[in-house]
C-alpha cells in the first residue's frame, strides 16, 4: 500500500483543477496536492492516479511521489469557501496526496524543448493507460528544475468504468494527434522497444497492490479488492505488447494549436525545432502512425 500520512493543515485550494484539489500539509512535514474521495469525479479517479502514477515511476518517468492521506474534515473548519468545506466533509478517511512541486510551471510548448525520445516515452505511456487528458489544450505536465513532470492521471483506463467490456475497450487504438507532445516527433517505436518488455505481471501486481483496499471494495462483479487489482493488471498487460502499432499521430484538431509569435520564429528559425517539419503542424503529419513515423 501507499505510504500513509495524516493531514495536519488545509492550506489552499488549487482552482485550476476541475476536481478542486487542495494543498495540504501532513504529519511527515510534507506538502501535498490532495485529491479528495468526495470529489464528483469519484474514487476511480484516485485509483487511476495510483496505478498510472506508480507504474510511470517504475518505468522511469517523472511523476511526483504519491501517498495516501488520512483526512479529518475538522482541519478545514476555518476554510471560508463553502465548496471546499463540503468537499472536506465528504472526504473523511483516506485521500490521495501527490508530492507538491514548489515553484513548478505549467508546461508551455513555446518555451520548452522535449526530445523525440522523451516525447516518445510519454506518448507510449499515455497510449498504454489510454490517457485522454494530456492534450495541447490541457497538458497536465509541469516543468520543475528544468525537467518535465507528469501529473493528473485521473482520466485514464476508461475500461474501468465498464469491466464487462474491458478486454474489448483495452484493445482499441490510441489517437495521439492532440497529445501535448505530438509535435516533438515522438519516437514511439523506440519507447515501446524499451518499455513494453518491462510491463510484466509481477510489476503490475506490485503497482496495483499500492491501491488502498477502501477504493476497490464493493466493485460490482468482483469478490474482493484483489480481484479488481487483477483486472487492472490484465488490461494493461494485454495492451502493452502491441499498443505502439495502434497509435495515431495525425493532424491536431481545432484551429488554435498554439504557435509562437513571428518575432520568435524569425529569431529561432522554424518551429518546432525537433520535429523537422514546418510550424504548420497540420500539414504532412495526417494519418501517420507511430510506427511509420520512425522509419
Ligand atoms: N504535484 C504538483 N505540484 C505543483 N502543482 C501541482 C501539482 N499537481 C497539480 N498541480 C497544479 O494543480 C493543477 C490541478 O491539478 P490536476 O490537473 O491534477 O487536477 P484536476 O482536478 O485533475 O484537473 P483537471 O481540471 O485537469 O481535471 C495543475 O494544473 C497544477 O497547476
Ligand atoms: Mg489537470
Amino acid at each position: 500500500m501507499l505510504t500513509e500520512v495524516t493531514a495536519t493543515r488545509y492550506v489552499t485550494p488549487l482552482r485550476e483543477g476541475g476536481s478542486l484539489p487542495g494543498i495540504v500539509e501532513a504529519d511527515d512535514l510534507g506538502t501535498y496536492v490532495m485529491k479528495f474521495t468526495g470529489a464528483g469525479q469519484g474514487r476511480k479517479t484516485l485509483v487511476a492516479e495510483v496505478v498510472c502514477g506508480r507504474l510511470g515511476r517504475r518505468l522511469g518517468l517523472r511523476v511526483p511521489e504519491l501517498v495516501a492521506i488520512q483526512l479529518d474534515p475538522v482541519i478545514g473548519l476555518s476554510e471560508p469557501d463553502q465548496e471546499v468545506q463540503e468537499l472536506l466533509k465528504a472526504s473523511g478517511g483516506l485521500n490521495l496526496g501527490m508530492d507538491y512541486l514548489p515553484g513548478s510551471l505549467g508546461f508551455d510548448p513555446l518555451a520548452f524543448e522535449v526530445s523525440p525520445e522523451e516525447a516518445g516515452r510519454v506518448v507510449w505511456f499515455d497510449a498504454l493507460v489510454n490517457n485522454v487528458d494530456r492534450s495541447w489544450r490541457n497538458p497536465n505536465l509541469l516543468v520543475w528544475h528544468g525537467d518535465l513532470w507528469l501529473i493528473d492521471h485521473g482520466a485514464t483506463m476508461i475500461w474501468h468504468h465498464n469491466w464487462p467490456g474491458a478486454a474489448a475497450s483495452a484493445a482499441r487504438p490510441y489517437d495521439a494527434s492532440d497529445h501535448a507532445l505530438a509535435r516533438y516527433a515522438p519516437d514511439v517505436a523506440s519507447a515501446a522497444a524499451e518499455l513494453a518488455p518491462r510491463i510484466t505481471e509481477e510489476l503490475l501486481d506490485e503497482v496495483t497492490a499500492e491501491v488502498p483496499d477502501a477504493w476497490l471494495l464493493g466493485e460490482p462483479g468482483f469478490e474482493d479488492p484483489d480481484a479488481v487489482r487483477r483486472a487492472y493488471a490484465r488490461a494493461l498487460l494485454d495492451r502493452a505488447a502491441t499498443i505502439h502499432e495502434r497509435i495515431t499521430l495525425g493532424a491536431p484538431s481545432g484551429p488554435r494549436v498554439p504557435q509562437p509569435p513571428g518575432w520568435l520564429t524569425d529569431h529561432l528559425g522554424p518551429w518546432p525545432h525537433t520535429a523537422g517539419e514546418s510550424a504548420g503542424t497540420d500539414s504532412g503529419a495526417a494519418g501517420r502512425t507511430a510506427e511509420g513515423s520512425t522509419r
